[in-house]
C-alpha cells in the first residue's frame, strides 16, 4: 500500500492515556492497567461514563480496583448515538489537552472508542487500538462501523488473532500490526481463581443445571418480533435459564410490552440484574451451555477454566475462531435454528484445547510494545515502517 505519513516528532514523549466508557472494555483493559503499571510505564486511566448504572461500570472498576484518573458519567439526555459520541468525544479531548499523553489507547468497538479516538487524531496523539481487526461484514452493526473506522486512524494495532491481523493486513491499514491474543483471556486466568473463593453468586442461582443467556445486541434486542421468539425459545429449552438483563434489553422489553411474557416464564428463567464479573465468571463456569449475542461472552467461553460450548445467537459473527475451534455455533436468529442449536450443542462436550484467542500473554505483549513506543526512543515513523507479525508465546 501506498501511503503518505505525516507525524508530529514524537521524541521525548512519554505518557498514555487510556479510555474506557462501557462495561467489556473496563473487563478487557483491567489486566492492560495492571502490565502498564509493572513496567512503571506512566499513565492516566479515565472513565467517561457512556455505561452509567452502578452494575454496568463502577461494580466493576471496583471489583478489579482499577485506579480511575477521572470518572465521568454521560447526561442521561444524550440518547442518540451521534449525541453519545460527540459527547465523549469533546470529554476526551479536554482530558488530551490536560493530561498531554503521548499516546492514547483505546479497547474495542463502542461509541466510546470511536469518539476517543478521534479526539486523539485530532490533537493530534497516535492511537493504540486494542482488538484491532475483527470484521463481522454485517453493515448493520453499529460496532463494525466503529471497528473500521478506529482501525484506519491507529498507530499501533493489537489484533488478538492472526485471522483479524490479516483482516488488517488486507485492508491496508496505515499503523503496525501485532498479533497479541485477547486481554479478556488475560482476564479469565487472573481473575476467576478469585472469583471461584469470593462470588456468592451459586447461592442465589435456583438450579443445578441451566443455560446462561445474555442479549444486547442492537440489531436484536431493539426487533421487537426477536426478543417475542426469544420468549418462545426460553419457553421450550430443555434447560432452565439464567438470564442477568443488560439495561437496553430491559427497556426494550418494557417498551414492547413483553415483560408480562417473562415472568410468565419464571419457573424456568431466572431474571437478574447484570452481574458483577466475578459473580458471571462463577455463572459461567457452572453452566450447561451459553446462550448469548455478547463478543465478549464468545471468547471467554474458550478460556481455561470456563471451556463452555456456545449458541451464537446472531446472523454474524467477527469470532469465527470459536466456532472454528470448536466451542461456538452460529445458530442465526430464527426461532427453529436456535434451539436445533442448542439442542445439539447439549450433547456435545467443548474441545479439550487452548483458546483460539490466546494463552493469556495479551496484557504484557501489547505492554512491552507500548513501552517500546514510549520510552524506546522509537518514533512512529518507526512502527509505520514494517508490518510485525507477533504472535502469542503458545
Ligand atoms: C454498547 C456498545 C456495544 C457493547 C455494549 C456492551 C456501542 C454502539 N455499543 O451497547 O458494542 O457490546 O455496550 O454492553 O457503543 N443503558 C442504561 N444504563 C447503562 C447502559 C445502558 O440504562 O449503564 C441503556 C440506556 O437506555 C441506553 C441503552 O441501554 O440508551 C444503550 O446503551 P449504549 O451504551 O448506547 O449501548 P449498549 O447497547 O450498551
Ligand atoms: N459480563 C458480566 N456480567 C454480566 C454479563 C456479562 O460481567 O451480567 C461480562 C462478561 O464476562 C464479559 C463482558 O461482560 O467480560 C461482556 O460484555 P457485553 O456482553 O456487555 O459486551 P460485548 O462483549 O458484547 O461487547
Amino acid at each position: 500500500c501506498n501511503v503518505v505519513i505525516n507525524l508530529r516528532d514524537d521524541a521525548g514523549l512519554k505518557k498514555a492515556l487510556v479510555v474506557a466508557g462501557t462495561r467489556p472494555e473496563i473487563i478487557k483493559l483491567s489486566r492492560v492497567l495492571s502490565a502498564l503499571s509493572r513496567r512503571d510505564i506512566p499513565y492516566n486511566f479515565i472513565y467517561v461514563g457512556q455505561h452509567r448504572d452502578y452494575e454496568m461500570s463502577s461494580q466493576f472498576i471496583q471489583e478489579l480496583k482499577l485506579p480511575v484518573y477521572t470518572y465521568k458519567v454521560l447526561p442521561s439526555k444524550l440518547i442518540t448515538p451521534a449525541s453519545q459520541t460527540a459527547h465523549i468525544m469533546t470529554s476526551v479531548e479536554r482530558s488530551i489537552v490536560q493530561l498531554e499523553p503521548s499516546l492514547v489507547i483505546v479497547q474495542g468497538d463502542t461509541n466510546t472508542t470511536l469518539a476517543a479516538s478521534i479526539a486523539a487524531a485530532k490533537q493530534p496523539v497516535p492511537i493504540a487500538h486494542i482488538e484491532a481487526g475483527l470484521r463481522s461484514y454485517d453493515w448493520r452493526m453499529p460496532e463494525e462501523h466503529n471497528r473500521r473506522m478506529v482501525d484506519h486512524i491507529s498507530t499501533l494495532l493489537f489484533a488478538p488473532t492472526r485471522r483479524s491481523g490479516w483482516n488488517l493486513f488486507k485492508e491496508c491499514v496505515i499503523g503496525a500490526t501485532f498479533i497479541t491474543g485477547n486481554t479478556v483471556i488475560d482476564s479469565v486466568i487472573h481473575y476467576l481463581p478469585v472469583a471461584q473463593r469470593y462470588s456468592k453468586i451459586m447461592d442465589e442461582i435456583r438450579y443445578d443445571e441451566y443455560i446462561l443467556a445474555t442479549f444486547h445486541r442492537a440489531e436484536n434486542v431493539d426487533n421487537p418480533s426477536f426478543l417475542a421468539d426469544l420468549m418462545d425459545v426460553m419457553k421450550e429449552l430443555p434447560l432452565p435459564v439464567i438470564f442477568p438483563i443488560h439495561p437496553r434489553t430491559l427497556k426494550r422489553l418494557r417498551e414492547y410490552g413483553l415483560m408480562k411474557r417473562l415472568k410468565n416464564l419464571s419457573h424456568k428463567v431466572q431474571v437478574l440484574p447484570p452481574l458483577g464479573y466475578f459473580d458471571f465468571l462463577v455463572a459461567m463456569k457452572n453452566c450447561h451451555l451459553i446462550m448469548t449475542d455478547s463478543g465478549g461472552v464468545q471468547e471467554e467461553a474458550t478460556a481455561p477454566g470456563i471451556r463452555k460450548m456456545t449458541v451464537v445467537v446472531r446472523k454474524s459473527t467477527e469470532r469465527p475462531e470459536a466456532i472454528e475451534a470448536g466451542y461456538a455455533k452460529l445458530a442465526g436468529v430464527e426461532k427453529e435454528k436456535i434451539l436445533e442449536a442448542i439442542h445439539i450443542s447439549l450433547k456435545m462436550l467443548p474441545p479439550n484445547g487452548s483458546s483460539p484467542f490466546g494463552d493469556g500473554n495479551a496484557s504484557e505483549i501489547i505492554a512491552s510494545i507500548i513501552n517500546d513506543f514510549l520510552l524506546g526512543g522509537k518514533t512512529s515513523r518507526d512502527f509505520y515502517k514494517t508490518f510485525i507479525n507477533r504472535k502469542p508465546n503458545r
